[in-house]
């Protein structure tokens, strides 16, 4: 056992792999449910896009969080992991007619709606079914967020939402509709965010719409602010648990809610990210003219946030105790941009040790692609390795 990773069981395991550490990943919850529940109307819900491996989910649905999904296929992961239909909030810019079909026939909680077109396609596929659709508006706040561009979505540039300015027209064509009820209001900034500040300005946003609702008598039931929450991936051990206390101080401190107003939360990373890592075996150390390669059976179909966001992910030597030497960290897939980290301190490496990418549990497996044929990577938690 090195760390937290059974290193001897994992010997004759297949790799690459992803490894969940339900220590980690119960704690994570217990402290989310915990800390929303110090507030009445707080109801949290986990974003089934960071990782929708079934063994999570179940581990998920066991501490009740409600789900936030974005296509049919991740309403079903979270049906058949056993959460709630009610639970579920259904967002995304574009929803297919079958997958608002299922939506309404499982009769999901709320469809996040980001459009007028997609509204009216809401209400007639309900009343088809001979029902009434919950809809929370998506709106875009034109709040931006310290995070890579690519993950920021609040901002009247990105393709995400209802603008502010076209807010009202939007409500009063869905009060005119009789298969859709109006109940809430939608956000969400971006993701991997670390500054309270940022969401301190949604809320600011959010009460700016909300004087503008009151003045025309409306209290909507539901304010729902979307995810965001980031991690630590310089120091996965050090604060595993992101500091949920002070994220939801953050909006009970600066939301201004209306008597029974519930406020939703949509967090993905903050609640799987630091329990999951990528195992992989070193294949070869390849010498280069002034450095030398770790060259690893993972390559950026397993993991590809590092080439896509040039993200940083803790790399680890998890079967050496030796002494440290500087690798650039690289993949096998044929692209230069598969690489996993540059001039790495690495306890001394060899063909058929282990690596562990840490901090890989959100957006790791989920995104993993078949790209150059290769095959899926397996996810496994640690209950099965004792
Ligand atoms: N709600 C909405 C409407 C979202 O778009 C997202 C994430 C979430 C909730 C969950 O956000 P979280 O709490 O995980 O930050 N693949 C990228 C992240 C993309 C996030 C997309 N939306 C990455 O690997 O960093």
């Amino acid at each position: 056992m090195k760390g937290a990773f059974p290193v001897e069981k994992f010997k004759d395991v297949r790799t690459p792999f992803y490894y969940y550490d339900t220590k980690v990943l119960r704690e994570t919850l217990n402290t989310v449910n915990k800390e929303a529940a110090k507030y009445e109307k707080f109801s949290v819900h986990y974003a089934v896009k960071a990782n929708a491996n079934h063994k999570v989910l179940s581990i998920i649905r066991e501490s009740g969080l409600g789900a936030d999904c974005v296509s049919g296929g991740e309403i079903r992961a979270a049906v058949k992991a056993g959460i709630p239909a009610n639970k579920i909030v259904f967002a995304g810019v574009g929803k297919a007619d079958w997958e608002i079909n299922l939506g309404l026939e499982y009769g999901i909680f709320c469809f996040n709606v980001e459009s007028i077109p997609e509204l009216e396609i809401i209400n007639e596929l309900a009343g088809v079914q001979g029902k009434v659709a919950n809809v929370a508006f998506r709106i875009n706040p034109n709040v931006g967020a310290h995070t890579h561009a690519n993950i920021t979505t609040g901002l009247a540039e990105n393709k995400f939402g209802i603008s502010m300015g076209d807010m009202d027209k939007v409500i009063d064509v869905a009060l005119t509709m009789s298969n859709i009820k109006f109940v809430g209001l939608h956000f969400h900034i971006g993701s991997q965010i670390l500054d309270m500040s940022d969401f301190v300005a949604l809320c600011n946003r959010v009460n700016e719409l909300q004087e503008k609702l009151f003045a025309r008598q409306i209290i909507v039931e539901h304010i729902n602010v979307g995810g965001g929450l980031g991690i630590d991936y310089k120091h996965p051990n050090r604060q595993s648990i992101p500091d949920f206390a002070a994220y939801f101080a953050t909006y009970a401190q600066h939301l201004k809610l209306r008597p029974r107003q519930t406020v939703h939360f949509e967090l993905g990373r903050a609640i799987v990210g630091q329990c999951g890592s990528l195992i992989s075996r070193v294949l070869y150390v390849k010498q280069g003219t002034n450095k030398q390669f770790a060259v690893l059976d993972a390559g950026m179909t397993d993991l590809i946030r590092p080439a896509l966001y040039q993200a940083f992910h803790k790399i680890e030597n998890i079967s050496s105790e030796e002494p440290v030497e500087a690798y650039d960290v690289v993949g096998p897939i044929c692209e230069s941009s598969d690489v996993f980290g540059k001039a790495i301190d690495l306890n001394k490496v060899k063909r058929g040790d282990l690596i562990a990418l840490r901090s890989a549990g959100a957006y790791g497996e989920i995104m993993a692609s078949t790209y150059n044929c290769r095959e899926l990577p397996q996810g496994y938690t640690s209950e099965e390795f004792i």
